[in-house]
This record gives C-alpha cells, sequence and structure tokens, in this order.
C-alpha cells in the first residue's frame, strides 16, 4: 500500500490538481505543502457540494481528521491564510523556517515586473518573487519569529526601513508605514503563532508512524524556476525535488508521483505556449461568457473544419478557463508532449492523472503535438530547450486524432469511446507513463479509476 504520495502540476499549472488533491485528501493523515504561496488557487467540491479554494492553506483543511501542515519551502500571506480556513477549524501547522510575505512584497512585485527589460512575466502580484528573493538574499522574516514577537517587529521595522529605500529607486511615492503594517498584522500574528513549529521533525516522525501524507505541489512543471520556461515561470521548485526540499524530508520519503495533466493545456501570464491557439494579446481582452459558438460554428467543431483559435475561445468557455486566483482569461493549446516529456522526467512521474477530458467532447478533430519543427530549415526539437529563445521560428508538429461525441458519466474506462482510448493511450504510451486517474466533469464522481490511488 502506497502511503506517501505527491501530486504535482505537469503543465503550466491549473491543471485541476485540486479535485485529484481533494480525493487523496479525503482519507489522508497529513496533507502538505511544500512551496510556493497564495499565487496557487486549488479549488475542488466537497460531497456536500460545497465549492472550496485553498491558496496558501493546504486542501486537507476541510475534511476532518486531517492534519495540514505548510512546509518551510512555503511563503506565508496570512491574510490568505486566514481566509482560506475560516470556514473549518483545521489542524494546522506552519514551518518555523517558511517565509512570511509582506505588504512591501506585492509592491515590489508589481513595479520590478514593469521596469523588467526582458518583458513582464504576468505574475499573480502575491509578492512571490520578492518574498523568495529575500530569502536567497538571507534577508526574509521567517515564520519562527512568530513567536518572539519583539524581534519580529524589530525586523519587520528594518526591513520596511530598507524597502521604502529601494521603491525611491522605482519611483514610488507611497511608502510602507511600519506601524500601520505592524497594527494591521498584530492580530494574525497571534493567530497563528500556535500552528508555528519544526515541521521537519514532524513529518520526519510521520513517516516512521507510516501515515498516509499527501504532498500537495502547486504550480508546474513548465513554471519551476530551475526547469520551467525561464524566465516566465515562478520563484520555487515546483517539481519533486522542490517537495523534500520544501519538506526537510529525504530521498525516500515520497513512494508514488502523480502528474496532473489537462487533456488540452493552458497557461496563465507571459512566456512561450508552442501549442496556443492565438496570439496572447488577442485573448486580454476575453470575458466570461462573452463567446458563443454560432450554428454554423457548432457544425464545423463537431465535423472538424474549425480554426484552432474558435476551438480554444469555445474550451475557454465550456472549461471556464478564468483564472482561479486573479480571473484571468486563460491561454489555451493542444496537449503538448514535449513539455509533458519534461515534467515526467523532471519529476520521475510514476502515473498521469488526465483532468477535464469531458472538455474534448463533440470536437471533431483533436491534435497532439509530439515536436517542434522549424518552419524553414526542418529542424526537429522534441526535448523542450531550457532558452525559450531557442524556439524562435519552430512551429509544432501535430499528430491528428478523431474526436469523439461524449464522455459524461462514464465510470470505467473501457466504456470510454474508442476514439478517447486512442487518444489516451497514444499519450500514455508515447510518454512511457500510466495514467492512473481520468476526470471528466467537476463532480466529486466525475472521475475514471484506472489504478489503486493510496
Ligand atoms: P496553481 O497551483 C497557474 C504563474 C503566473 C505567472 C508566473 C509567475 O493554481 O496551478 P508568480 O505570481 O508565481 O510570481 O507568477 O506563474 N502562476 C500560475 N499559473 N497556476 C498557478 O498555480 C500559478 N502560480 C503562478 O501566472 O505567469
Ligand atoms: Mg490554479
Amino acid at each position: 500500500m502506497t502511503k506517501r504520495i505527491a501530486v504535482l502540476g505537469a503543465q503550466w499549472g491549473d491543471e485541476g490538481k485540486g479535485a485529484i488533491i481533494a480525493q487523496l485528501a479525503e482519507n489522508a493523515d497529513i496533507v502538505v505543502r511544500a512551496q510556493g504561496g497564495d499565487n496557487a488557487g486549488h479549488t475542488f467540491y466537497t460531497k456536500e457540494g460545497k465549492k472550496v479554494v485553498t491558496n496558501i492553506a493546504p486542501s486537507g483543511i476541510c475534511f476532518p481528521n486531517v492534519s495540514n501542515v505548510i512546509g518551510n519551502g512555503c511563503v506565508v500571506n496570512l491574510e490568505t491564510l486566514a481566509k482560506n480556513i475560516a470556514d473549518y477549524s483545521p489542524e494546522l501547522y506552519i514551518s518555523d523556517a517558511a517565509h512570511l510575505i509582506l505588504d512591501y512584497h506585492r509592491v515590489l512585485d508589481r513595479v520590478r515586473e514593469k521596469s523588467r527589460n526582458k518583458g513582464a512575466i504576468g505574475t499573480t502580484q502575491r509578492g512571490i518573487g520578492p518574498v523568495y528573493a529575500d530569502k536567497m538574499n538571507r534577508v526574509g522574516i521567517r515564520m519562527g519569529l512568530l513567536k518572539h514577537l519583539e524581534r519580529l517587529e524589530q525586523e519587520i521595522r528594518y526591513a520596511v526601513e530598507q524597502k521604502n529605500k529601494e521603491f525611491i529607486s522605482y519611483g514610488i511615492e507611497e511608502f510602507i508605514d511600519a506601524d500601520k503594517l505592524l497594527e494591521q498584522m498584530r492580530p494574525l500574528f497571534k493567530q497563528f503563532a500556535p500552528c508555528v513549529i519544526d515541521t521537519g521533525v514532524y513529518l520526519h516522525h510521520a513517516v516512521k508512524e507510516n501515515k498516509r501524507m499527501l504532498f500537495e505541489g502547486s504550480q508546474a512543471a513548465m513554471l519551476d524556476i530551475d526547469h520551467g520556461t525561464y524566465p516566465a515561470v515562478t520563484s520555487s521548485n515546483t517539481t519533486m525535488g522542490g517537495m523534500l526540499m520544501g519538506t526537510g524530508l529525504g530521498l525516500r520519503a515520497i513512494e508514488r508521483g502523480i502528474g496532473v495533466a489537462k487533456a488540452y493545456t493552458t497557461r496563465v501570464g507571459e512566456g512561450i505556449f508552442p501549442t496556443e491557439g492565438e496570439p496572447y494579446q488577442n485573448i486580454k481582452g476575453y470575458k466570461r461568457g462573452e463567446f458563443i459558438l454560432t450554428d454554423t460554428e457548432k457544425r464545423d467543431l463537431r465535423e472538424g473544419g474549425l480554426s484552432d483559435a474558435i476551438i480554444f475561445r469555445y474550451i475557454r468557455e465550456i472549461a471556464d478557463e478564468y483564472g482561479a486566483t486573479t480571473g484571468r482569461p486563460r491561454r489555451v493549446g493542444w496537449f503538448d508532449m514535449v513539455a509533458l516529456k519534461k515534467a515526467v522526467r523532471v519529476n520521475d512521474l510514476d502515473s498521469l492523472a488526465i483532468t477535464k477530458l469531458d472538455c474534448l467532447d463533440g470536437i471533431g478533430t483533436l491534435k497532439v503535438c509530439t515536436a517542434y519543427q522549424h518552419s524553414e530549415t526542418g529542424q526537429m526539437i522534441t526535448d523542450f530547450p531550457s532558452d525559450q529563445q531557442e524556439l524562435e521560428g519552430f512551429i509544432p508538429v501535430y499528430e491528428l486524432f478523431k474526436g469523439w461525441g461524449s464522455t459524461k458519466g462514464i465510470r470505467d474506462y473501457e466504456q470510454l469511446p474508442k476514439e478517447t482510448k486512442k487518444y489516451l493511450g497514444f499519450i500514455a504510451e508515447t510518454l512511457n507513463v500510466p495514467i492512473s486517474l481520468i476526470k471528466n466533469g467537476c463532480g466529486l464522481e466525475d472521475y475514471i479509476l484506472m489504478d489503486g490511488l493510496w
């Protein structure tokens, strides 16, 4: 029996990790976040039909008897944490070595975006980059200080002074007032101080006691600070290595890695996205619910004559591809095996969970990208390059698949349309990773399990 499972994003985030995590969290003893902060948005529905969105709180908060841990690799916005847990009274532990996000990190996130000569990243503006920069510069403020309020206040005052000086160089005239900031933060410090412990020790004992532990990945492989599409990435290690670093556990702690991927691909923010349907500039103004297919387009969708751009506008609406954290319309594209191959390799994934399969229902022709080819020289790339610029002039090479009618309500893999099995089989065989779970709807029951999870 597997006792310790990591669920990791295998694309550019928003793969529907929340639903997979919630399914496992319900029967877990401990749910752990190891990296990232409230840039994440994990959405799922409980048995009672309640919609839950977690950002920094681990997704075990709404299940009874689950202990929730925010590991040392995380960066913590206490305001968000308080909101995330407001409806529950979860058992919660926060690492004394996790870093605290404060107002000035969010201000810096905003202004540093504007001053980048390589162009904006389109961050979630939660202060993630600046707080991790402080950590690496060894000037960060760690959660352990919540137990030593006097020192904490001193350090925050000093940090505010330094950041206000930095603000001048960005031309910001609204300085942070340390007194006001502390006044606003004190109730939160008081609320969360009892949760602060050395989570490394706690988790180590949990492993020894053979507890069921779920490692909740946030963001995704292609947003990893080392392995993603740098510089358009987040500031933490979102891959398996980050799970160990961010919890203080050793090599053998995690027994199984499940990578979550949508049956197509999405991305929010800037950065390369080889299989996207239309230029990012076009979609920025799109609003939820504004796009409806005409009757002719509906026919063409079924019969396979519609342009990629229109197909993805359709998918964006039916799949509600708008950011859970920021509300931004997501960029949509075909399934990209070159990117997935990297996620499988870097995480050494044991299996895949494929989500939103039903969102491809009724589309006449589907494409899966198997390589990138240079439009002039014909050169082929099958390993995602570290340098995004190396993909200039390359276009995706697609394998075409006949679509299918409907996958809704199906609970058994064998019952899926043969075209669906061909599509999924191609992905699993080419990547040489089995698919262990398929989501074909947002409801808790809308899944096909191919392999016991725990
Ligand atoms: P979950 O866990 C999708 C993206 C941002 C931006 C880049 C850097 O819900 O999958 P940051 O604020 O982290 O400095 O932004 O990373 N990004 C995400 N995209 N899902 C997420 O989390 C993301 N977290 C960050 O859009 O492009
Ligand atoms: Mg998300």
